[in-house]
């Protein structure tokens, strides 16, 4: 190899090649356009990597300041986007060390000494997608805030809560977004979890057997701030668990996004009038002039699609792979970084929609969740919401619950014929089902007092939802 000119990948291995690849095998075999997005993960690992080499009288102390000069402004050429990324490269480890050698000579060739493509395309990505994993349990953390503001200000507002999308019983609004504050409150758990497997160092597995040079992988880890090294060269080259652990938190989050879309989308149509969002989430119609669509909880529904599908391509690249590393492995990047991508510009968007934007005028958060309270307590008012209430009123007289199940069936077909709540039939009327009924009933007939009947932990009464709303509080502090 020619000493400064390392501009074909050809040229990375040797002269053992009798033909040149053709152009289709190279696009074909080629990461560099999607994998580039790696190029600050590839350069911290190196100088980690140069940096112990240099420690361990590797390599000397001159070609690591050579590395490190170099590399400098390699990410000075990046960040400006002057570097030249040749496709002939294939992928971004091979054009920044390409790169490297051009600036600095023979120390760019002794960089890899100790290493291979295949324990550092390990370490980077896992170096990537541990810093997406903070920036997404930040975002998730920030949603989570966003709804227990809303909660907050709708803890007496009155839902009617639905079993099999039927009016079961009345919920109180806040309690149910705090439902979805206990989705995304795993999810964040969940991300934490995966963090710490996915923040161990493969670098020093080299191609799959370890190496001959006498390596400090303890110190790369430290320096790289990870929390240890993956202890086991064939494993740490070709161990992809924690992508498909990632896509599989960020999928089960997605589903929480979509649960949560699809009740904002019911909300929002003319048939319920619960909620409006802002404007800006949703778009008009070509054709018909009345309509606002809500697209944007319609998208994220369908982007849960996508993200399901990056976690089923996941795990069927590493189905039946043997040991060790495998180029179907360079197929991990595009699904992982799409999953990323997605579930961040979902969060963000979702922050926004539910909390409003701040108005650095006011310093106050604008465009929210607007919350139509009225239409919510008559559509609770219309479905019977309160039968079990008057079923566990018939309980306290002495009945048997079955018993009382049957009698109230009664009383609500009386009210469906009268067309009238359960509250508006007459004493009288209500005594002819159960004559132990008195006046009091009307009391738990009523949302308010069904509401507030129902305050044990973890219930819908106003006080326990106050009580799990400070909880929030503390542990979102
Ligand atoms: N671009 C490759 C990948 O993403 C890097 C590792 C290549 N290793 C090899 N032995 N061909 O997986």
């Amino acid at each position: 190899m020619s000493t400064n000119q390392l501009d074909k990948k050809s040229e990375a291995w040797s002269a053992l090649f009798s033909e040149p690849m053709s152009e289709l095998v190279k696009r074909y075999t080629a990461s560099v356009f999607f994998d580039k997005r790696l190029w600050l993960a590839d350069i911290t690992g190196s100088l980690a990597h140069a940096e112990m080499l240099a420690a361990q009288n590797i390599i000397a102390a001159s070609d690591l300041a050579d590395i490190q000069r170099g590399m400098a402004q390699i990410r000075s050429e990046i960040e400006a986007g002057s570097f030249e990324w040749k496709l002939d490269l294939e992928d971004v480890h091979l054009n920044i060390e390409a790169r490297l050698t051009q600036l600095v000579g023979d120390a760019g060739k002794r960089l890899h000494t100790g290493r291979s493509r295949n324990d550092q395309v390990a370490t980077d990505v896992r170096l990537w997608l541990r810093d997406e994993i903070d920036l997404i349990s930040d975002l998730l953390k920030e949603l989570q805030v966003a709804l227990v503001d809303v909660a907050e200000k709708n803890v007496d507002v009155i839902l009617p809560g639905f079993t099999h999308l039927q009016v079961a019983q009345p919920v109180s609004f806040a309690h149910h977004l705090l439902a979805y504050v206990e989705m995304f409150a795993r999810d964040a758990e969940r991300m934490a979890d995966v963090r710490r497997r996915t923040n161990r160092l493969p670098l020093g597995s080299a191609a799959l057997a370890g190496t001959t040079y006498p390596l400090d992988r303890e110190r790369v880890a430290q320096t790289l701030g990870m929390e240890g090294v993956c202890q086991n060269s064939l494993d740490g080259v070709s161990d992809r668990d924690f992508a498909i652990e990632f896509t599989a938190a960020a999928s089960l989050c997605m589903v929480h996004i979509s649960r949560f879309s699809e009740e904002l989308i019911l909300w929002m149509s003319q048939n319920f009038g619960f909620v409006k969002i802002a404007d800006r989430f949703t778009t008009g119609s070509s054709i018909m002039p009345q309509k606002k669509n809500p697209d944007v909880p319609e998208l994220a529904r369908g982007k849960t699609g996508r993200v399901v599908g990056h976690l089923m391509g996941l795990i069927t690249l590493m189905k039946g792979q043997p040991l060790a590393y495998n180029k179907d492995n360079q197929e991990d990047k595009e699904p992982l970084f799409d999953t990323v991508d997605t579930l961040k510009d979902t969060l963000r968007i979702f922050c926004e929609m539910v909390g409003g934007q701040l108005n650095p005028a006011t310093g106050q958060k604008e465009g929210g969740i607007t919350v139509n309270a009225q239409a919510m307590e008559a559509a609770a008012n219309k479905g019977y919401a309160t039968a079990t209430d008057l079923a566990d009123y018939l309980v306290k007289k002495g009945l048997p619950f079955r018993d009382a199940h049957e009698t109230v069936a009664h009383a609500v077909k009386a009210a469906t014929s009268h067309n009238c709540d359960l509250s508006e039939l007459p004493l009288t009327v209500l005594q002819g089902f159960n004559a132990s009924i008195e006046k009091d009933v009307y009391e738990c007939l009523s949302l308010r007092g069904s509401l507030n009947a129902r305050n044990t932990l973890g219930g819908t009464a106003p006080a326990q939802v106050k009580a799990q709303i400070a909880r929030h509080r503390v542990r979102l502090a």
